[in-house]
């Protein structure tokens, strides 16, 4: 028997960095998936991806898993122990997300992959997805918070603070443009530039903090209205905001100020210095902002994903 499970992308909306400080952030998940797939055969676990492929006894030390794949062989191992099956499971990713670029890739195959995994011996909830998707990650990123887990399991469009996560009820008119700069970059060494900044400029970095948790509670009931036009401009602020901390630079500032020509706005997504930005479109101006980037960026449009892990 196989067990196909998908899990969507995230974007996020506002927020990133300040959240780090107490701040909230605002996530959503759009309708680009990685699905996996398993299977209980032979006696070692087996995973493969475009990324390569891996082999390991199932009772591996997980520590000594040296590989991206340690989180898909933490939950095989763990299915295993907990349904008691002496098999083994091969495992395979295939995924519409790019990777590294803040599209929460990463997590979105721990989630699908507790979900299809799990879902070979039982038929397990979101709720049991989610905690075994957070343990797996959490092999390869001890610090995560679990806000992109979280998107990437119940879908939707979520408020994130270090207090807990709340799923928004709102029925959305607006699409996603997300452009890819191609630029690697390393959230843990923007974050610790990001902290930097604080150091040297408490009280301007006090003041931003401030400014950005009034834009996102103005920016909440934008979205509750469903007004592109008001979101959009918070969106230029957030940008603004950004790029005072210094996680922007040449080519995102240039990316985000062509996207802002025919865009309601736009910004960068995640931990910028490289990765993603995001601009806000509907159907009137979605064709012409693909199209504003020249063939030097990866852009797809996307839509707000309302499902999360799907089986
Ligand atoms: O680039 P991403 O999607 O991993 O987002 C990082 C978000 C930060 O606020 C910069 C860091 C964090 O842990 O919240």
């Amino acid at each position: 028997m196989k067990s196909v499970s998908s899990a969507p992308a995230k974007v996020i909306l506002f927020g990133e960095h300040f959240v780090v400080y107490g701040g909230k952030a605002v996530l959503c998940s759009i309708n680009r998936r990685i699905f996996v797939e398993s299977e209980i055969t032979g006696d070692k676990i087996i995973v493969s991806s475009a990324l390569g492929s891996l082999e390991t006894p199932v009772n591996s030390r997980i520590e000594s898993v040296d590989s991206v794949f340690r989180p898909i062989i933490f939950l095989a191992q763990k299915a295993l122990r907990q349904f008691s099956s002496n098999s083994g499971i091969k495992v395979s990713v295939r995924s519409e997300i790019p990777s590294g670029v803040g599209l929460g890739s990463s997590s979105a195959c721990c989630v699908a992959a507790a979900s299809s995994i799990f879902g070979l011996f039982a038929r397990p909830s979101k709720e049991e997805i989610l905690k075994n998707a957070i343990e797996a990650e959490k092999t390869i990123f001890e610090r995560t918070s679990g806000a992109d887990t979280n998107v990437c399991t119940y879908g939707g469009i979520m408020e994130y603070s270090k207090d807990g996560i709340k799923k928004m009820d709102l029925n959305p008119s607006f699409k996603i443009v997300v452009a890819n700069s191609k630029m690697a970059h390393s959230t843990s060494q923007v974050v610790a530039k990001v902290k930097k900044f604080k150091e040297d400029h408490p009280d301007v970095f006090s003041t931003l903090c401030d400014n950005e948790s009034s834009l996102i509670e103005e920016a909440l009931e934008d979205l509750k209205r469903n007004d592109v036009v008001s979101l959009g401009i918070k969106m230029r602020v957030n940008q603004a905001h950004l790029e005072k901390i210094g996680v922007s630079n040449q080519t995102l500032n240039s990316m985000v100020s062509l996207l802002n020509g025919v865009a309601y706005g736009a910004k960068i997504t995640g931990a910028g210095d490289g990765g993603c930005v995001i601009a806000l479109v509907n159907g009137k101006n979605l064709d012409k902002t693909l199209s504003v980037l020249d063939s030097k960026y990866d852009c797809f449009s996307a839509e707000i994903d309302t499902v999360g892990v799907q089986s």
